[in-house]
């Protein structure tokens, strides 16, 4: 399973990148104005730093103008993947894109059918977004498994990248029913390694060997 962390903070990115877990980034314009930064100089600093997929998010929502944008995103650098609208004009600019040899995330899915959509304008990525539905009273994760089954019925290419991850259940969740990539806050992210039996077992070995009087190295 792919890890991508979802922020446009660079020192969060840096610090994840630098532990040897991050497999990309993903943004959305929320979060380009949380870091306060300009959405090219920002994305450009986070493509130069992770080497794996960073998705940017167009901000157009009819085809011409999406193509703009996207011949824009493209640009920054090689490991772009422009982020989609799950629209019928995103699908069509998701379709032209891929063909054109750029990878592609189609966001903002809520259904299986829009999931299917997607796949079939050869998305390289699917977001099914689970807090969102868990919001408002759905299980976020039975959209994941339906999805898996539908790529997995007709051997469907598009990874699932599951998104609006919010708890490490999430990610547990998602990493049992097989999604390809989960994309997950900084802070939920780093809580994975999170166990309380590790800190007092850590905390225990220490103690007694610093009662041997011994050093390794
Ligand atoms: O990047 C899109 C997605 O992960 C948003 O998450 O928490 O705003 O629903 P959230």
């Amino acid at each position: 399973m792919k890890f991508f962390v979802d922020t446009a903070d660079i020192k969060d990115i840096k610090e994840l990148n630098d532990l040897g877990l991050l497999d990309g980034v993903t943004t959305n314009p929320s979060l380009i104005l949380k870091s306060g930064r300009n959405i090219i100089e920002v994305t450009k600093e986070i493509c130069s730093i992770v080497e794996g997929p960073v998705s940017s998010e167009v901000t157009a929502t009819e085809y011409e103008q999406i193509m703009k944008e996207a011949a824009v995103i493209s640009k920054i650098a090689d490991n772009i993947c422009i982020k989609l609208p799950l629209t019928l004009d995103g699908l069509k600019a998701c379709k032209a894109l891929t063909s054109e040899g750029h990878k592609t995330n189609v966001t903002l899915c809520f259904s299986a059918n829009q999931a299917l959509l997607a796949a079939k304008a050869g998305a390289t990525f699917i977001s099914p977004f689970v807090g969102r539905l868990d919001d408002i009273a759905f299980d976020g994760m039975d959209l994941i498994r339906e999805i898996r089954q539908i790529y997995d019925n007709y051997g469907f290419e598009t990874e699932i990248l599951a998104a609006s991850i919010r708890t490490v259940n999430h990610v547990k969740e998602a990493a049992l029913i097989g999604a390809d990539v989960v994309t997950v806050p900084p802070a939920t992210l780093k809580a994975l390694v999170k166990h309380p039996l590790t800190d007092k077992g850590l905390e225990q070995f220490l103690a007694d060997w610093s009662k041997t009087g011994q050093t390794i190295a």
